[in-house]
């Protein structure tokens, strides 16, 4: 069964263009996952098909209307769905919460424009997403963002070898890769990648992963146990990188 995706927007086009290229494109062609969009305007009020209105108590910009959302939802949702609000106040989006996203039939996405929502939406909502600790002009890029992270991990989607080793599924960054020519601007590549042995490679590989996270994100290494042999080289990693005759 496909994973079933229904976005509401304001603006189709935008979330339209970049699922019909690439890869989100191909999933989608393979059957693997369908994305419909559809505009919120089609569940407008009266003839100007009006979506947002004044926020009580005042104050600038138009809020999303309850009545609004209740009914494109009430076309959308099934007892299998799950309603995602995309929110810079949500909870931040993180590879967990895609793999997570990844083992439902049905995803609601609701982008919110302008100043947000009703705060009654919420209620209907299952979980609320941001993209990060910034805010855009609405939630359409934060639902592609989303939106691609999971359709990625479906089964079949792309070579399952490449989801297990990439940066975050094991909680580590990935390690450096190289590809021809051997030498450019007088760098050349890791002798070990070259020498057909395939356990020192796998075993440099983890070691430069736990150095890449050490260095760059080592928030993600104190919350993550280690293995007897990932205790091992990191212990190297760091040996190394301790200045020697201090
Ligand atoms: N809408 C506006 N900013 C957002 C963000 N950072 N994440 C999700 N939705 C948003």
């Amino acid at each position: 069964m496909p994973l079933e995706v229904d976005v509401l927007t304001l603006f189709p086009p935008m979330v339209e263009g970049p699922l019909a290229e690439s890869i989100p494109a191909r999933i989608q062609e393979h059957g693997i996952a369908t994305v419909r969009v559809h505009d919120l305007r089609h569940w407008g009020l009266g003839r100007h098909r009006t979506v947002d209105d004044y926020t009580y108590g005042g104050g600038a910009g138009m809020v999303l209307r309850v009545d609004v959302v209740a009914a494109a939802l009430a076309e959308l949702r099934r007892p299998d769905t799950t309603v995602v609000l995309l929110d810079p106040g949500g909870e931040v989006f993180c590879q967990p919460i895609a793999h997570e996203l990844a083992q439902a039939s049905h995803l609601v996405f609701l982008c919110p424009r302008y100043e947000g929502v009703d705060e009654r939406v919420r209620a209907m909502c299952d979980r609320e997403l941001s993209i990060g600790d910034y805010v855009l002009t609405g939630g359409e890029l934060a639902a592609l963002v989303v939106i691609d992270a999971v359709i990625r991990l479906l089964p079949g989607a792309i070579d399952e070898a490449s989801t297990a080793e990439e940066s975050f599924s094991g909680g580590l960054l990935e390690y450096p890769q190289y590809t021809r020519p051997p030498e450019f601007g007088g760098v050349g590549v890791p002798p070990v990648l070259v020498s057909g042995h395939h356990e020192q490679v796998r075993r440099w590989r983890l070691r430069e992963s736990l150095r890449r996270t050490l260095e760059r994100r080592p928030d993600l290494l104190a919350g993550r146990p280690l293995s007897g042999e990932e205790e091992r080289l990191l212990a190297e990693v760091r040996a190394e990188s301790r200045p020697r005759d201090a």
